[in-house]
């Protein structure tokens, strides 16, 4: 049976991708910070999910994922992000100590897992699905802090994988959905179209197996 970590799957993508998985078969291990969120959650992913509260960055909490996981590891997929400050800070205003914050859930708690669950990963020749944004590249105004975590996780996903050829690595930009994030952002995320499309779009990454590289959930979507 293939396992898969998903990293913030108590709503939005996370949620979404897990329960695209469950369909298939596939076991999991899911976290996100409020417990009783993330225990409906699994229950509504449905099959064999193994739910785990706590935050990405506590290397403890790091290491029960990992001993969750125990029997090896299919595919890692780095979903759990913050925005940083809300309402968000143009660069000249941004506290330093804050984007500090947003590098640790953002970039360091994905790196981290990523050592902790490799080894892993070569053997059953896995996967890894860092997602990122649009905000990595385009220049949105306010979306400084953010925006330069998300391009930190791209270039690292880019090295990793030229350094890892036995793994894929994809990272994704899954396009505006409306989840609590774009809604705490300030966007109109009622006019964003449900996590579950981009999900879809996404799930074909693991189907199709690709080479590693960066993906657009629109563009994913598009070519089927
Ligand atoms: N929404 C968009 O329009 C959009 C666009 C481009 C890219 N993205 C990216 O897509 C991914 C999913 O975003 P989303 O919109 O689905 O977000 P969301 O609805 O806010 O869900 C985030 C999930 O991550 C969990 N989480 C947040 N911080 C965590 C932490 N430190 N440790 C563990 N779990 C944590 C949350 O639960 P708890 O709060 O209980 O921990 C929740 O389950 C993110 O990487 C985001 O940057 C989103």
């Amino acid at each position: 049976m293939n396992t898969a970590l998903i990293t913030g799957a108590s709503r939005g993508l996370g949620r979404a991708l897990a329960r695209e998985l469950a369909r298939d078969g596939w076991r999991l291990v899911v976290d996100a910070r409020d417990a009783a969120a993330l225990s409906a959650a699994a229950r509504d992913i449905g099959g064999d999910v193994t739910a785990v509260t706590g935050d990405v960055t506590d290397p403890a909490h790091r290491a029960d994922l990992v001993r969750a996981v125990d029997g090896g590891l299919d595919l890692l997929v780095n979903n759990a992000s913050t925005l940083g400050p809300t309402p968000m800070h143009r660069l000249a205003a941004l506290p330093v100590t804050d984007l500090a914050d947003t590098f640790a859930t953002n970039v360091l708690a994905p790196l981290a897992l990523i050592q902790n669950v490799l080894p892993s990963l070569r053997y059953r020749r896995g996967a890894i699905l860092n997602i990122t944004s649009d905000a990595a590249v385009e220049n949105y105004e306010t979306w400084g802090g953010y925006g330069t975590s998300k391009a930190a996780l791209d270039q690292l996903s880019n090295v990793l994988a030229a350094e890892e050829p036995d793994v894929a690595v994809w990272w994704a930009d899954p396009g505006e959905m409306n989840t609590d994030m774009l809604r705490a952002s300030g966007e109109d995320a009622d006019a964003a179209p449900p996590p579950e499309v981009a999900a879809a779009a996404l799930h074909h990454l693991v189907i199709d197996r690709p080479p590693s590289g960066r993906y657009r959930a629109a563009d994913l979507a598009e070519s089927r």
